[in-house]
């Protein structure tokens, strides 16, 4: 299927991205998608005009519009588990009826959404309160899915905070729950118990001692614990009244589920109105991603580049570079978004991939990485292309020259990947310093290959709605190179064996069981541990 596209690549594979821009002095206005006011600059890259035309005819070829309408539809793409794809319908919120197995399922959704507004409401306002007062923290107990997202648009939407502080706790080592409630009231504290099954081991643990810490610091565990999840009989088990269970349908798959109820930290800390706004913008770029041209369309271009850069150029990872602090989560949150639904070995139909389906995403933001892993993405032998995303407006109108500081820097990466530096550029440079050999070898150390692909992505300033845009285009570009991979982009096997040998484990740690059924790497590192444990 990739043939033509692998031809593609062998015939630029001699040219520069700096000859497409002489040649072409309209590419920065050619290659480029934009939803809205967000802008995907794509023209840092290796692609031309017919590797562009070879690239775009892999949606006919992968039926893309047929599987878009699919999805939207409520057809059951996850086929593993019998399951539809809808988390386009938690922010359906102007759209029509959205139909599951016959029913709308419209209706609940608004009124979860009103309910979540409702609680939100009272907490930030105090009226729910705690056993000593009004809320001042929310602690959301999650992993996964059940903590990426809210972790990440909470921190992307700080300057609209005016709610409580929420903090998350996800891990089970015990120090992230004791550093995290060490300096919290426990009689002021709202605890969100979030898990799409309300069985996952982390999360039940955290869950169990966030509830005894609360009880014994004189807090109100019925008031003052919430949960979210698809599973209300385990709520009610875990004795959370029903009135603080925000539910959810299986159809929402976790890394998907943001916009629901599992955005309820995001509702509390920046209330209703810009919890909406972020739904809106999520909406928008839905209505974009059905409506466009493909060539126009900003996620089905994403998706073409990751193609491009993965399977046709070999590249086995992807740095997601923000030059935006307050998106410093957002690789985290995309390598389960992007890592858990791609990461797969097998297509739909149960056949092994001809090749690899998913990239290494990585990355930090900008400018922090620049002073620690930009070495290697400049001067390294192996090409990462890099997805810059930047804001031409920072918050902090009082700092303008701080913001001034960080677009410049993160032009500057993009054109000094795109151009490098070569012996004879960095000869001149220190001639003044260095003589005959000693001058040559060290021009070597400071030649740049450049060539180097990045594309940027670009938007007026994070607002709600803007961050909805972004995250909503990386889900559809999960969606559109699974598509094209034939790959089942909703399930999640392959994290299913370590929480079984995990759970195997538990009684060998405790020292319960004996290790012999083993293997001797791991018998042995048990040992260490058994006798290192005082
Ligand atoms: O183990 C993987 C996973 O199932 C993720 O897909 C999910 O987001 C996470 O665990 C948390 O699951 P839950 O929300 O059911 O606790």
């Amino acid at each position: 299927m990739f043939d033509d596209l692998h031809g593609h690549h062998a015939r630029l594979s001699e040219t520069r991205i700096t000859d497409l821009f002489a040649a072409d002095p309209r590419r920065a206005q050619v290659f480029r998608a934009q939803a809205g006011d967000v802008l995907f600059d794509y023209s840092k890259t290796c692609l031309d005009a017919p590797a562009r035309a070879a690239l775009l005819a892999l949606c006919d070829s992968a039926r893309l519009a047929e599987k878009r309408a699919a999805m939207f539809r409520g057809d059951r793409l996850n086929s593993t588990e019998g399951r539809a794809v809808l988390h386009t319908a938690l922010r359906n919120l102007d759209g029509g009826p959205v139909e599951v197995d016959g029913a709308d399922v419209m209706p609940a959704i608004l009124d979860t959404l009103s309910a979540m507004e409702v609680f939100s409401d009272a907490v930030r306002d105090g009226r729910h309160d705690g056993a000593g007062g009004a809320i001042t923290d929310v602690v959301n107990i999650g992993i996964g899915g059940s903590d990426l997202g809210p972790a990440m648009a909470t921190a992307a939407l700080a300057p609209y905070h005016d709610g409580p502080r929420c903090h998350f706790v996800s891990n089970v080592d015990g120090a992230h729950i004791a550093d995290t409630l060490r300096p919290l009231d426990p009689a002021r504290t709202l605890i969100i118990v979030a898990s799409k099954t309300f069985t996952t081991i982390e999360t039940m643990t955290n869950a169990r001692t966030a509830r005894a810490w609360m009880r014994d610091g004189g807090g109100d565990p019925v008031r003052q614990i919430a949960a979210v999840s698809t599973a209300p009989d385990k709520t009610t088990a875990f004795g959370i009244p029903d009135t603080q269970v925000f539910g959810f349908a299986d159809w929402v798959g976790g890394r998907y589920s943001v916009w629901g109820p599992i955005g309820l930290p995001v509702m509390l800390a920046v209330g209703g109105a810009a919890f909406r706004a972020f739904l809106r913008g999520a909406q928008a770029m839905d209505v974009h991603f059905q409506s466009a041209g493909w060539a126009d369309n900003l996620p089905v271009m994403l998706a073409l580049h990751g193609i491009w850069h993965h399977q046709i150029c070999g590249y086995p990872t992807r740095a997601v570079l923000p030059y935006d602090q307050r998106l410093n989560q957002l690789p985290a949150y995309l390598q389960q978004l992007e890592m858990e639904s791609n990461g797969k070995g097998v297509a739909v139909t149960g056949e092994a991939l001809p090749q690899p389906a998913g990239p290494v995403i990585w990355g930090a933001a900008g400018t922090n990485g620049q002073h620690a892993f930009y070495q290697l993405i400049h001067q390294g032998q192996q090409v990462i292309p890099c997805e810059f995303l930047l804001a031409a407006q920072g918050h902090e109108d009082d700092l303008a020259h701080h913001h001034r500081l960080l677009v410049a820097n993160c032009l500057a990466q993009s054109e000094a990947l795109m151009r490098g530096q070569d012996l004879a550029a960095a000869r001149a440079k220190i001639q003044d310093r260095y003589d005959d050999a000693e001058l040559e070898r060290q021009a070597r150390h400071r030649v740049f290959p450049g060539n180097r692909p990045s594309t940027t992505l670009i938007y007026p300033q994070l607002t709600p709605f803007t961050l909805g845009q972004i995250i909503a285009a990386y889900e559809h570009r999960v969606f559109v190179e699974g598509a094209i991979m034939n790959i089942n982009s909703y399930d999640q096997w392959g994290v299913e064996l370590g929480k079984e040998l995990a759970t195997a484990l538990g009684p060998i740690v405790d020292g319960a069981q004996d290790a012999k059924t083993k293997d001797g790497s791991t018998r042995a590192l048990v040992d260490y541990v058994l006798k290192h444990r005082s």
